[in-house]
């Protein structure tokens, strides 16, 4: 499909619209030639016939005309308004939708700014096409040949030198349409950069303050807006330069009309009458020639918009819902990592994965940054689909089970946690928003968030602004974590999602955890030995392999990088068991903590 036709296949929804739109200009076009006609008959059966009682009826008739076509003009006006917005929601909505679709590899190489000029700029130089540029192109060429099949009719002699201007108007429209194209590309791509590069800024102001850089970030800024003003120079540099020579070409046939006309009626084979009929024509041949380098500009507006979209709509994601989905309302949580790799652009990422964890079992996860962790649990919830091996969930490939199902059976607490600008109620009941209050607050007492969010002006329903501003990120991750546990999913990842609370806090969460153990799979990524030493397997990663694997107990004596690791967190200790005490008397205490709030 070309964007064209993608284009026509929601404007033919409002066909009827249109259609009736486009009759009603046709019929306020054919309306106009009543002037002139009547200035003819004034001039020679009212002025010259000296038949005077002819004037009041023609007067009226002039009145009634020009009501009509007044009335009719505001009936196509609401027509073509109507169809251009009902155009333009159901494309957002088609976008949108799409949107949605599209998987985190095509999030991670669009720009946010980019994807908010499709939906933005670029729908409107299309709604501006629908209600605008159509009946203005289509009246425009139609007064144009019905003048000149009027004049024709009037003195044939006449309109045939009238035409000696349309070769060249043809070649003028060309040349404007060739040289144009390119720089609307630019404007379009300028836009997108700017918006980009302002939403940026705006999501990104903290850090442009921490690091004092708003000179730099200004100066930055200026540049992007002198390239969109040059962009938008340019393009207005054709239209100025072409603007000139249509007018030029309409002017010369009123010199055509004024010097060939005038010679036919000092000749006498013209009627005075003939002349200011014709001359009545003349704007509805002027006009249109006038009016051809902004339409062009307005047309080369709107193709470039409905590529650009259409360019965005079109890509499809790499993980698709299989055609025919394995459905799997509730799943149980097994799962298996079968020689899994993936790798992503040319880059090998994670590799040969292998393990495999019953439903209610505790998988903990650990290696440094960039290791792959975050990775596999992507894999997991087929954020990405593996490139080798395979992901399987109760035995089933993820690939063919239904997408939408998966997911709703896994509760993820995201390493970069993000907060809509919604209550805190709304943000933990985003999976269940008809939910009752208690099981929100179960789910924050759980996660340990209940205290601090009932000591909040308006407790669960204050409102957390973009991405959670105004809390901690202690904060945040446990409303995120609460956000999983309302889901009560059949898997559940924690993606580094106790990093910013402090040891109490964790090990009340711990805690918590092993409440809902039993009934659903728990992945914990961390870096804390603490947040995963009772899982019932520990997975550690360098480098996209599994270096090591088995119980905290198993990897101590392995004495490898989780030993190590271990000491670094606990090097004053001396023995396990020392630490065991510690932790025990820890959690004791966290859980009195807790109990006293
Ligand atoms: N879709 C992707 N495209 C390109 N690189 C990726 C992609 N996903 C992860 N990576 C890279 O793979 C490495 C592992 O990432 P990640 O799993 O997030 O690490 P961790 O969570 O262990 O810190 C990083 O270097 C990251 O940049
Ligand atoms: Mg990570």
């Amino acid at each position: 499909m070309t964007a064209m036709k993608w284009f026509y296949s929601f404007l033919k929804k409002h066909t009827r619209g249109m259609v009736l739109g486009l009759l009603l200009v046709t019929v306020i076009s054919v309306l106009a030639i009543v002037k002139p006609v009547v200035s003819g008959t004034i001039v020679d059966d009212v002025i010259i016939a000296g038949r005077f009682s002819l004037l009041p009826r023609l007067i009226a008739l002039l009145i009634f005309i020009t009501i009509l076509r007044g009335g009719l003009r505001y009936l196509s006006q609401v027509i073509f308004e109507t169809c251009s917005q009902d155009v333009l929601f159901a494309m957002r909505d088609t976008v949108y939708r799409k949107l949605l679709q599209e998987d985190f590899d095509f999030y991670n190489k669009k720009r946010t700014g980019d994807l908010l000029s499709r939906q933005t700029g670029d729908m409107d130089a299309i709604r501006h096409f629908i209600a605008f540029v159509i009946y203005q192109v289509y009246e425009n060429v139609f007064l144009f040949f019905f003048a000149l099949i009027m004049i024709f009719t009037v003195k044939w002699q006449l309109a045939l030198c009238m035409c000696a201007v349309l070769p060249f108007t043809l070649l003028v429209t060309l040349s404007q349409r060739k040289n144009g194209r390119p720089r609307f590309q630019k404007i379009r791509e300028q836009f997108s950069s700017l918006n980009t590069f302002v939403q940026e800024n705006i999501s990104g102001n903290r850090v442009v303050k921490a690091f004092s850089k708003e000179d730099y970030e200004i100066s930055k800024f200026n540049k992007e807006n002198d390239a969109y003003r040059d962009a938008e120079l340019a393009a207005a540099e054709i239209w100025t330069k072409y603007v000139p020579l249509f007018e030029f070409l309409s002017n010369m046939l009123t010199i055509i009309l004024m010097l060939i006309g005038s010679i036919m009626v000092i000749r006498g084979s013209m009627t005075l009458g003939n002349y200011v009929t014709i001359n009545g024509y003349l704007w509805m041949l002027t006009n249109p020639l006038r009016q051809i380098g902004w339409r062009i500009n307005d047309i080369q507006r709107f193709t470039t918009s409905v590529e650009k979209i259409y360019a965005t709509y079109s890509e499809e994601p790499k993980v698709k819902h299989p055609d025919s989905a394995i459905p799997c309302k509730r799943l149980k949580g097994d799962v298996t990592f079968r020689n899994v790799s993936y790798s992503a652009d040319d880059e090998d990422i994670i590799h040969n994965i292998n393990f495999t964890v019953k439903s209610g079992q505790t998988v903990g996860i650990l290696g440094s940054t960039g290791s792959g962790k975050s990775t596999i649990m992507n894999l997991l919830c087929r954020f990405y689909d593996v490139t080798d091996g395979e992901v399987l969930v109760d035995g089933q490939d993820v690939r063919n089970l239904d997408l939408y199902n998966l997911r709703q059976n896994i509760g993820m607490a995201m390493q970069d946690v993000f907060l809509f600008s919604d209550t805190v109620e709304g943000n933990i009941a985003y999976s269940r928003p008809d939910c009752p209050f208690e099981a929100v607050q179960k789910a924050a007492v759980m996660a340990d968030a209940d205290h601090f969010i009932r000591e909040m002006p308006d407790g669960y329903d204050t409102i957390v602004g973009e991405r959670g501003v105004g809390l901690s990120g202690g904060q945040k991750q446990r409303i995120s974590l609460a956000r999983a546990l309302l889901k009560e999913p059949s898997i559940l990842i924690l993606d580094d999602t106790t990093s910013a609370v402090d040891m109490e806090t964790e090990s009340y969460i711990q805690k918590q955890l092993h409440t809902i153990g039993r009934k659903c799979t728990i992945f914990i990524v961390a870096y804390r030995i603490s947040s995963i030493k009772d899982a019932d397997l520990i997975l550690v990663l360098n480098n996209g392999r599994i270096v090591e694997q088995g119980t905290h107990e198993e990897l101590l004596k392995n004495k490898g990088y989780y030993a190590t690791v271990f000491r670094h967190q606990y090097g004053e200790f001396e023995t396990y068991e020392e630490i065991l005490n510690t932790t025990d008397q820890k959690s004791s205490r966290a859980k009195s903590s807790a109990e006293m709030r």
